[in-house]
């Protein structure tokens, strides 16, 4: 195992009923921004319950912040803030909502001139508002880490600080069930790729975090698998399951102390950047390529990752590898996702422009070797098709 430091700070508040535990969370001499979408909160009583627990606070509101959520929105937040002396944000909605208030968070402090150099020249983050969350879509764990997506013109960018990592966040599985069946599975997928990234990479014999991933896998495939199904839809056990999965694969915890390969995430980030796909639907198009493409260096991985997920127990070594992708694969059926390019209607034509956006944004060295280069890219795109 690597060596590693570990904390993380956010104090979850798990289950039903706690949103109102934002009142004294809160210090109570705050000046809060409520930020939140496009009005699903408003739609499914969250933003009702999060009103009434703001009574004592002095509180403005700023919304509107959209899926993949775009700089131009978050930069106008700027405003509301230095005219009523904002001091505390509250985010309240899911992972595009949480990271544009950490961005909001932390060009509120920022003292260079453009605040687009946090993402673009990853300008050191020195200062932020503090934060905290209330989740209402379990995919991204933006509620308990550090991480930040943005988009600007096509430029799909991330930056990540521990000073912008929620000081609490409310995880609440009722609130999810006003999701649509496409935001559930969405957000499946996500987290099932997370887990992915930081455990199918090559082995050593980090045995915690190994086993802490594949009781994630495992359990994301079975609750999957059941939240498709119209009968459950309603299954708070389900939801809660979900959720603490969802936030488990990206607080941190699992990815400490081993190899990492984001690889998936980063090409993915393309596909939403130039062609506005959902981010989980960019993931279950890329992985299964990825897994193909460097089968090699993840051969012990993928054979860990056969028998042990999947129970994968016949066959030769080749054979085990090629049935744990096809199974991957039809999860991702199962989930109702996309897995190849032409699922999204692009062909062999869109690759030149995805590549040459990887090119402009520094991905070029990729993988827990740094060995997916542009050109090992472009084969896995192809590879997608
Ligand atoms: O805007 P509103 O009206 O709230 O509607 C949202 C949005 O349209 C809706 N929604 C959320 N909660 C709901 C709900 N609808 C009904 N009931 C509810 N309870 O769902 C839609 C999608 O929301 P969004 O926040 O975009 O989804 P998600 O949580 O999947 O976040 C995706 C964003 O997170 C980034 C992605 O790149 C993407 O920009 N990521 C952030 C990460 C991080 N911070 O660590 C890691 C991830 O890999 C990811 O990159
Ligand atoms: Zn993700």
């Amino acid at each position: 195992m690597f060596n590693f430091s570990f904390q993380n700070p956010t104090t979850i508040h798990f289950g039903e009923g706690h949103i109102e535990k934002i009142a004294s969370e809160i210090p109570a001499d705050a000046k809060v921004l409520l930020l939140y979408g496009g009005g699903s909160i408003k739609a499914n009583g969250v933003y009702d319950q999060v009103i009434a627990a703001l009574s004592q606070h002095e509180y403005f509101e700023f919304s509107g912040i959209e899926p993949n959520p775009s700089y131009d929105t978050l930069i106008k937040a700027l405003d509301v803030i230095e005219t009523n002396n904002i001091d505390y944000l509250l985010a309240v909605g899911g992972g595009s909502v949480v990271d544009g208030s950490k961005f909001v968070a932390a060009a509120a402090c920022f003292e260079g001139e453009d605040p687009w150099d946090i993402l673009a020249k990853q300008a050191p983050v020195k200062q932020a508002l503090p934060l905290a969350a209330v989740l209402t879509l379990p995919a991204t764990g933006s509620e308990s880490n550090g991480n930040s997506v943005v988009t600007r013109d096509g430029n799909k960018l991330a930056f990540s600080s521990p000073l912008v990592r929620p000081t609490f966040a409310i995880l609440d599985p009722n609130v999810t069930l006003s999701l649509s069946s496409r935001q559930v599975a969405n957000g499946v997928v996500d987290a099932f790729v997370h887990v992915m990234e930081q455990y199918l990479t090559y082995s050593i014999n980090a045995k915690v975090q190994d086993r802490f991933c594949e009781g994630l896998l495992m359990t994301l495939i079975e609750e999957g698998q059941r939240v498709m199904q119209a009968e459950n839809q309603q299954d708070l056990t389900l939801r809660a399951n979900i959720m603490w999965s969802a936030t488990m694969a990206l607080n941190g915890l699992i990815g400490v102390g081993v190899p990492q390969d984001w690889s998936t995430h980063m090409i993915g980030h393309e596909l939403t950047g130039s062609h506005g796909i959902d981010h989980a639907r960019t993931l279950s198009i890329v992985l299964p390529a990825v897994m193909k493409v460097c089968q090699q260096e993840k051969r012990s991985k993928l054979l860990q990752y056969a028998e042990r997920v999947w129970h994968i127990s016949h066959g030769s070594e080749d054979e085990k590898i090629a049935a744990a992708i096809e199974h991957t694969e039809q999860f991702f059926k199962q989930m109702q996702v996309p897995i190849r390019l032409s699922d999204v209607n692009l062909g062999a034509s869109d690759i030149d422009n995805l590549v040459q956006g990887l090119e402009n944004h520094g991905m070029l060295k990729l993988g827990e070797h740094g060995n997916i280069d542009l050109a090992k890219s472009r084969q896995i795109l192809e590879t997608a098709l």
